[in-house]
């Protein structure tokens, strides 16, 4: 691979000013990649304050319904801050130190990867300035009291659309008037080279683990493994371990929204992506016919992005992994089943992953042996999945809040 494609898509397309800044990132990270101790301390850093390695969990229940093929669930729930974004954050802030920067800058469009950097930084002791589109500020509270908490700044973005790709732009303007002493920590395996080999090489941790854990636990590789598929770092971080295994099937699952047919998606591979250059790289995008950026539609915050990782558009047309999209519908299904079955309460992305895994189970051999990595787990959804299931216990919650906070705001009680 040269100068970060990866067959023809990846690249590095970015503002002249930038390019002193993405050399020395390029470097710190070919340096470290040679540097045996960076990964060392890198892994003692994830397994003390991460708790890392994640379990392997047999779903026995699940696997009993389905003929006793064998369901087992990498269990990126149970990382630090709720999700496989820790992986990546913490890799990149070794990095920061390495580089003598004490700044870090992040977007965020539903928080996730805002409070994981916020965490990052307070641990490591650097300054971080969150920038967020306005109407994200507004839908997810939770996450910027969180951010807020933490010690950083969030900045809300009120130009455009005021969501994720405005958040992208304010973030890149800061960075060209502070990259001496600022690093910009992208949430995903886009953007332009090094960040999509650098995030899925901090990501390489989940399916180095999950291949030991298979082979020690079933004496086989697994036959099919699934991963949702927003920017693409948490499969790219299991499905890189069995690249070289050919009869390891590997699926990665886009937002099907409510349904392709409708336009109201996510799905860059699975669905009707064309080849463009965003965002500082070359990949398929969700495009309308005047090449202009369409509006994507998930009910998962997490995967509603118009690109993907230039890594995976060349696994997918090389034919190494095959692509599927599930259903707003399909998802929240998952997710209750998973729960009811197993205990185990799933982020609303990965519940993308084990909805077609059940789709496809029943026509899967019987000696099948698969794999669901669960990136996240599904507190942070509580309101989103409420109002899918339309409780009326949590509708009942949330206006008894409304009043109690009206009545305290009127009388000024506390
Ligand atoms: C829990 C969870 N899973 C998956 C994703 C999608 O990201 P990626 O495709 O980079 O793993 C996100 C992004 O916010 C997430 O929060």
């Amino acid at each position: 691979m040269s100068q970060g494609y990866h067959g023809a898509f990846g690249g590095a397309f970015i503002p002249e000013i930038l390019r002193e800044t993405f050399r020395q990132l390029t470097e710190a990270y070919r340096t470290a990649r040679r540097d045996p101790t960076f990964w060392d301390d890198y892994l003692r850093l994830m397994e003390n304050y991460s708790g890392r390695p994640t379990p392997l969990t047999l779903a026995e229940n699940i696997s009993q319904e389905f003929g006793g093929r064998r369901v087992y669930i990498k269990r990126e729930d149970l990382n630090h801050t709720g999700a496989h974004k820790a992986n990546n954050v913490m890799g990149q802030g070794l990095l920061v130190k390495r580089m003598g920067k004490h700044r870090v800058i992040a977007e965020t469009g539903a928080g996730q990867h805002g409070m994981a950097t916020a965490t990052m930084a307070a641990r490591m002791g650097l300054e971080c300035v969150i920038y967020m589109g306005a109407e994200d500020v507004e839908r997810q509270r939770p996450n910027v009291f969180w951010m807020e908490q933490l010690g950083a700044r969030v900045v809300p973005v009120t130009s455009g659309s005021k969501t994720l790709k405005d958040a992208i732009n304010e973030a890149l303007r800061d960075w060209v008037g502070s990259m001496d002493d600022t690093h910009y920590v992208l949430g995903t395996a886009c953007g332009a080279h090094p960040f999509p080999e650098m995030v899925a090489w901090f990501q390489s941790i989940i399916g180095e683990e999950a291949r030991r854990q298979i082979l020690a636990q079933e004496g086989r590789l697994p036959t099919h493994i699934y991963a949702c598929v927003g920017g693409g770092s948490n499969a790219l971080g299991i499905f890189q371990a069995f690249l070289e295994d050919t009869g390891v099937e590997l699926v990665g699952v886009e937002a099907g929204g409510h349904g392709l047919a409708t336009g109201k998606h996510a799905a860059r591979l699975a669905g009707d992506g064309v080849i463009g250059v965003a965002h500082g790289y070359k990949t398929y995008f969700l495009q309308d016919a005047d090449g202009q950026m369409r509006d994507t539609h998930s009910v998962a915050a997490g995967l509603d992005y118009v690109g993907v990782s230039p890594i995976l558009s060349h696994l997918r047309d090389a034919g190494r992994v095959r692509f599927a999209a599930a259903t707003d519908h399909e998802v929240v299904a998952a997710l209750k089943r998973l729960m009811r079955a197993e205990g185990i309460i799933p982020a609303l992305e990965s519940s993308h992953a084990v909805a077609q895994a059940l789709k496809e189970l029943p026509r899967l051999p019987p000696d099948a042996v698969v794999i669901i990595n669960l990136s996240g787990r599904g507190d942070k959804d509580i309101f989103t999945v409420a109002d899918a299931i339309d409780d009326p216990g949590w509708r009942h919650f949330i206006r008894a809040k409304a009043t109690q906070y009206a009545n305290r705001d009127t009388t000024g009680a506390t």
